[in-house]
C-alpha cells in the first residue's frame, strides 16, 4: 500500500512539474552575478528547468564563457551572456524573474554584517537598473546580508516609484534545505518527505526553524531540538570554515536558489498552492520585513502566512531575534537613503 501511495505521489509531482506547471509559457530569467561561485551552478540548474524559455547571464566579468558553456546543454531555454554595466539593461529587459547572487561571499572570521558595505552597494546599483529595465520582474535576492539587502532593494524601488511588495523576495531556501537535511538525519525519517518552516530572518539567531511544526513528526528531546536549531543557524559557518578562505556555500545555495526560482515560476504560471519560506514585506510581526511561509502565485507573493502554533522554545527564539533583525532592516533602509 505504502509503495502505491508513494508512486502516486511521485506521479502527482511529475504532473505538476511537467504538464501542470505552464511549461509552455514564455519565461525569461536573468541571473545577476552569474559567473560567481553560486551563479555558475545556478545558471546550469536554471538551464535544466523546463519552465525557462530565455536565460540571461549577467556579471561584471566572465559571463561570455559561462553562457557559451551552459548554452550547449540540450534543454529548452536560449542562453545569452551579458558582461559589464553597459549590457545590464539588455540582460534585464523582458525578465519575469531576476535572481541576484552578485556580491562577495563571507570568509572565515567575517560576519554577514562585514559584507554589508560591499554587497549593499552592488545590490543598490543592480536594483536601480531593475527599476528601469524590468520593473515588474519578481526579484529573488540571494546577496547577503539578506536581512538588509531586501530592505535596500525595497527603498531603491520606492524611490524609483516601482515598488511592489509582492515582487521582492529574499531567498532563505538554503536554511530550509539544511534544516530538512539535519532533521531527517536526527529523526531518522526519509529526507524527501521532510518539511520544516523557517521564520524570522536569514543570519545567525534571526534564523528561527520551527521544528515543532516539522513533518513527519518525530519524538525529539528538547536538547535535540536545540542542537538542530543551532546547527541550522550556524550552517553557513560550517561551510565557510570547511572551505577555509575559499568562500561560503555555493553548490547547496545554487540548488536552493534553483528550487525557489522554480517555485516562483510555477506561481507565475498559475500553479496553485505553491508555498515556500521567504523573507518578505510582512505584517506577521511588528517588523516591516520577516521570513515566513508565503504563497506564490501569478502576482508573485499572493499571501504571507502566519507563524502558526509555536513552542515555548521557539517563542523565546522569536523574542531574542527581533532586536537584531530590526537593526539589520534599519541598517539597510539607512544605507539606501545615503548618497
Ligand atoms: P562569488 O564571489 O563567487 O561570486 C559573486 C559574483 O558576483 C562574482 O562573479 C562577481 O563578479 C559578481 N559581481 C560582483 N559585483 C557585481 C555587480 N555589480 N554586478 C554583477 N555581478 C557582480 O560569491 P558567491 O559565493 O557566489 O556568493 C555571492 C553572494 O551570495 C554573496 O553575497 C554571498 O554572501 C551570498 N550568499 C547568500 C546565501 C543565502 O543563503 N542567501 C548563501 C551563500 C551565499
Amino acid at each position: 500500500i505504502w509503495k502505491s501511495v508513494q508512486s502516486s505521489a511521485n506521479r502527482h509531482q511529475l504532473l505538476r512539474r511537467g504538464f501542470g506547471s505552464g511549461a509552455s509559457c514564455e519565461r525569461k530569467v536573468a541571473v545577476l552575478g552569474a559567473a560567481g561561485g553560486i551563479g555558475q551552478p545556478l545558471a546550469l540548474l536554471m538551464k535544466l528547468n523546463p519552465l525557462v524559455s530565455r536565460l540571461a547571464l549577467y556579471d561584471i566579468a566572465g559571463t561570455p564563457g559561462v553562457a557559451a558553456d551552459v548554452s550547449h546543454v540540450n534543454t529548452r531555454s536560449e542562453v545569452a551572456g551579458y558582461v559589464g554595466e553597459e549590457q545590464l539593461g539588455q540582460a534585464l529587459e523582458g525578465s519575469d524573474v531576476v535572481i541576484i547572487p552578485a556580491g562577495v561571499p563571507r570568509k572565515p572570521g567575517m560576519t554577514r554584517d562585514d559584507l554589508f558595505n560591499i554587497n549593499a552597494g552592488i545590490v543598490k546599483s543592480l536594483c536601480t537598473a531593475i527599476a528601469k529595465y524590468c520593473p515588474n520582474a519578481l526579484v529573488n535576492m540571494i546577496s547577503n546580508p539578506v536581512n538588509s539587502t531586501v530592505p535596500i532593494a525595497a527603498e531603491v524601488f520606492k524611490k524609483a516609484g516601482t515598488y511592489n511588495e509582492r515582487k521582492l523576495v529574499g531567498v532563505t531556501t538554503l536554511v530550509v534545505v539544511r534544516a530538512k537535511t539535519f532533521y531527517a538525519g536526527k529523526a531518522k525519517v526519509p529526507v524527501a518527505e521532510v518539511n520544516v518552516p523557517i521564520v524570522g530572518g536569514h543570519a545567525g539567531i534571526t534564523i528561527l526553524p520551527l521544528f515543532s511544526q516539522a513533518t513527519p513528526k518525530a519524538n525529539l528531546s528538547g536538547d535535540e531540538i536545540e542542537a538542530l536549531t543551532k546547527r541550522t543557524q550556524d550552517g553557513e559557518t560550517e561551510v565557510v570554515e570547511a572551505k577555509a578562505g575559499k568562500g561560503s556555500a555555493t553548490l547547496s545555495m545554487a540548488y536552493a536558489g534553483a528550487i525557489f526560482a522554480d517555485a516562483c515560476l510555477k506561481g507565475l504560471n498559475g500553479v496553485p498552492d505553491v508555498i515556500e519560506c521567504s523573507f518578505v514585506q510582512s505584517n506577521v510581526t511588528e517588523l516591516p520585513f520577516f521570513a515566513s511561509k508565503v504563497r506564490l502565485g501569478k502576482n508573485g507573493v499572493e499571501e504571507v502566512l502566519g507563524l502558526g502554533p509555536i513552542s515555548e522554545y521557539e517563542k523565546q527564539g522569536l523574542e531574542s531575534l527581533m532586536p537584531e533583525l530590526k537593526a539589520s532592516i534599519e541598517k539597510g533602509v539607512k544605507f539606501a537613503h545615503q548618497s
